[in-house]
């Protein structure tokens, strides 16, 4: 077992971070770091740099996923890996991913100063979209390396301007020549920010996650009819925003019926051929619902496209919903929370076990390799904000308990 002198370097961890977010920076303070834009090709190319400098050997796969290695003394044993994302919200936070792979840079920064040589390869992995806000999906390059899309499927999601997946990463050159499939990995550690408010009320410096919520999304598209917004009578209008804000309000009673702990949100709307004096004949938007269990969401799936059409042909606007993808309930292992719990405790944190509430790629990389997430608190709960935030000494405890992991487990 490790011993717990050996400290990561807090002001070099922070400064990373700050100058990661000078890519894309906005002018509120958040970060526009879409996934593969120029912004994006920008990030990776600092990371890859950063990972250069201490020799680590960088492959890419077929998915822009990165991959940052160190060896290890024992050539048969398998890599610990540690990872999060680089892509943002369109108006995201400094710290949503970033910190995890940051703070994974750190790791392997302090490895190198210290000159630790692990018994097990170390890798860091920069996954490509997490965030899902341009393609559609989450989590879209870890779910592809899981299995859970087919890579020729994903390469012909398109954006909103019909750029598709494949050329977006031809575009800025990061469609590596790996293919994007589990290896055999010994565990993954992510380090991230809560993105709610519990650590935070609860004055904890460490959350030991022990799972991630299920959660079921749809992209929807009502069709009604244009007409003139003067003089199209009620009897004939085919309103489609109006069948939309219906649907709304049933994502919201449908939620609240789970008490404090649904979710249910429509983030995403468009009215095509928005016009102020046309009824709206066409409008498309984004459903999904969170819940820590799957049965509860399972539940949902089942009724909600039953429901949501009864309201759109009541108001002769037929519903095309598309389930994009549903996450069941991932719980995480068993060891390797213990080991994230263990290295607090060793270290004098104040912890707390949590479920995730949002989705990260720790949930598809799950399914194969042993998996545990450590969180760290943010100011007011707040993410998916320009105004999300951390303390510096809050970065700080949590890369150093993802230290302490993965050194525990590579020397295992
Ligand atoms: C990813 O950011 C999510 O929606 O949880
Ligand atoms: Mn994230
Ligand atoms: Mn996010
Ligand atoms: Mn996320």
């Amino acid at each position: 077992m490790s011993g717990t002198n050996q400290r990561i370097d807090g002001k070099r961890l922070w400064d990373s971070l700050m100058a990661m977010a000078e890519i894309g920076a906005t002018p509120k303070g958040g970060v526009r770091r879409l996934t593969l834009t120029d912004v994006d090709k920008d990030g990776r190319a600092r990371f890859r740099g950063w990972c250069e400098t201490l020799d680590l050997k960088v492959r890419v796969d077929a998915m822009g996923n990165m991959f940052a290695r160190r060896e290890g003394r024992d050539p048969t044993r398998l890599p610990v890996l540690m990872g999060s994302h680089l892509d943002s919200q369109p108006t995201g936070g400094k710290f949503d991913g970033a910190l995890g792979v940051i703070a994974g840079l750190e790791v392997m920064r302090t490895l190198h100063e210290l000159n630790i040589q692990t018994e097990a390869p170390v890798e860091l992995i920069n996954w490509t979209d997490e965030e899902g806000s341009r393609f559609g999906r989450s989590l879209m390059g870890s779910g592809v390396w899981a299995g859970v899309y087919p890579q020729d499927a994903a390469y012909g999601w398109a954006d909103i301007d019909g750029v598709t997946v494949s050329d977006a990463l031809d575009r800025i050159g990061a469609k590596g020549e790996h293919p994007a499939k589990p290896f055999p990995a010994d565990a993954y550690f992510e380090l991230h920010i809560e993105q709610g408010p519990i650590l935070e009320r609860e004055g904890k410096q460490v959350g030991v996650v022990t799972g991630a919520q299920a959660q079921v999304w749809w992209d929807a598209v009502v069709t009604g009819q244009d007409a003139h917004a003067g003089t199209t009578p009620p009897s004939a209008r085919k309103d489609a925003l109006l069948t939309a804000a219906r649907i709304i309000a049933l994502v919201d009673e449908m939620m609240r019926a789970h008490g404090d702990d649904g979710r249910g949100t429509v983030g995403w709307l468009q009215v095509v051929n928005a016009s102020r004096n046309v009824v709206p004949g066409e409008v498309r938007f984004s459903v999904e619902f969170r819940h820590p269990e799957t049965a509860a969401i399972e539940a949902i799936a089942a009724a909600f496209p039953q429901r949501a059409a009864e309201i759109a042909n009541a108001n002769r606007t037929p519903l095309d919903l598309k389930e994009l993808f549903l996450l069941p309930h991932q719980p995480f292992d068993p060891g390797c929370v213990g080991i994230v719990r263990e290295a607090s405790a060793r270290l004098g944190y104040t912890t707390r076990d949590i479920i995730s509430g949002a989705g990260h790629d720790a949930v598809y990389v799950a399914r194969s390799v042993p998996t545990a997430m450590i969180f760290t608190p943010c100011k007011d709960g707040l993410s998916h904000n320009e105004a999300e935030s951390i303390e510096p000494e809050e970065a700080e405890a949590g890369t150093q308990v993802l230290f302490q992991a993965v050194l525990a487990r590579a020397n295992r």
